[in-house]
């Protein structure tokens, strides 16, 4: 099994709410449409989920009539987000079928609570290619919550043991510090997960935690899964080379 999460990064263009980076989808659904292998794929909200979560101020309890037109608000461009990234793979000649998170999940004060993954496994038994995202979902706790793709990959590596896990971002992979703002950001090739604590990859303002938010989420898949793969997917041939094993940005074991 190959699970990769589409960080909203990557797919999106996080300074113009609601703008898609084609190319990038583009690339993406051309290198799973040659795949053998099983594939699940989980996206993340990027400039159709982070914008509307800080507007609207999602986070704690959910009480205000505000905060929850802002739950509508994000429940829609999700879906929205997730329709485009299926056209795309459509187009491409894969076969998708999107699960809706916020109707196979829920969530206990922020952290995946249930989730329904027979759909996911039931899915990948029939040839196709599960869809899921971060998105809001009811919260046991808070009313509704905001879950992130990569809560929703870690349920994923326990569901589907020792399986390659590949992250696509904007850079080609961890740096020693931000690349975006500072030009002596080295790539780090490979690092052991013993490690990762250690490194100091910038973050930013995201309700779910930029890089840093990205590596503290990926240590917890230490033990799960058989290796990450960290990668650019602006890079045409970067995907279709993790698809085949190689190690074309940083590599987690
Ligand atoms: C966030 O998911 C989902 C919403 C804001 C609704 P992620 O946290 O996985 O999104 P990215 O990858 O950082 O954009």
């Amino acid at each position: 099994m190959i699970i990769i999460k589409a960080g909203g990064s990557a797919i999106t263009d996080k300074k113009l709410p609601f703008s898609i980076k084609a190319h990038a989808l583009e690339n993406m659904a051309h290198a799973l449409a040659d795949v053998k292998e099983d594939v699940i794929l989980c996206h993340g909200g990027g400039s159709f989920g982070h914008p509307l979560a800080i507007k609207y101020n999602i986070k704690g309890n959910i009480t205000t009539q505000e905060q929850k037109i802002g739950i509508s608000h994000i429940n829609l461009a999700m879906r929205n987000l997730s329709n485009i990234v299926c056209e795309t793979l459509i187009e491409a000649g894969c076969k998708p079928f999107a699960l809706q998170s916020s109707a196979c999940m829920t969530a206990a004060n922020g952290m995946l609570e249930t989730f329904n993954s027979d759909l996911v496994k039931k899915t990948c038994e029939k040839g196709f290619i599960p869809l899921l995202y971060g998105d809001a979902v009811h919260d046991s706790k808070t009313g509704f919550s905001i879950i992130s793709g990569d809560q929703i990959m870690k349920h994923l590596a326990i569901t589907f043991p020792n399986s390659r896990m590949i992250f696509l971002t904007d850079v080609d992979g961890i740096y020693t510090a931000d690349p975006k703002r500072d030009k002596n950001a080295a790539l780090i090739k490979e690092v052991p997960f013993s490690k990762l604590s250690s490194i100091n990859a910038g973050g930013t303002g995201d309700v779910t935690g930029g890089m840093k938010g990205k590596l503290s989420e990926i240590i917890k898949l230490k033990g799960l899964v058989s290796e990450i793969l960290i990668i650019n997917i602006e890079k045409e041939d970067a995907l279709p080379y993790a698809l085949k094993g190689e190690n074309p940005g940083t590599r987690i074991y």
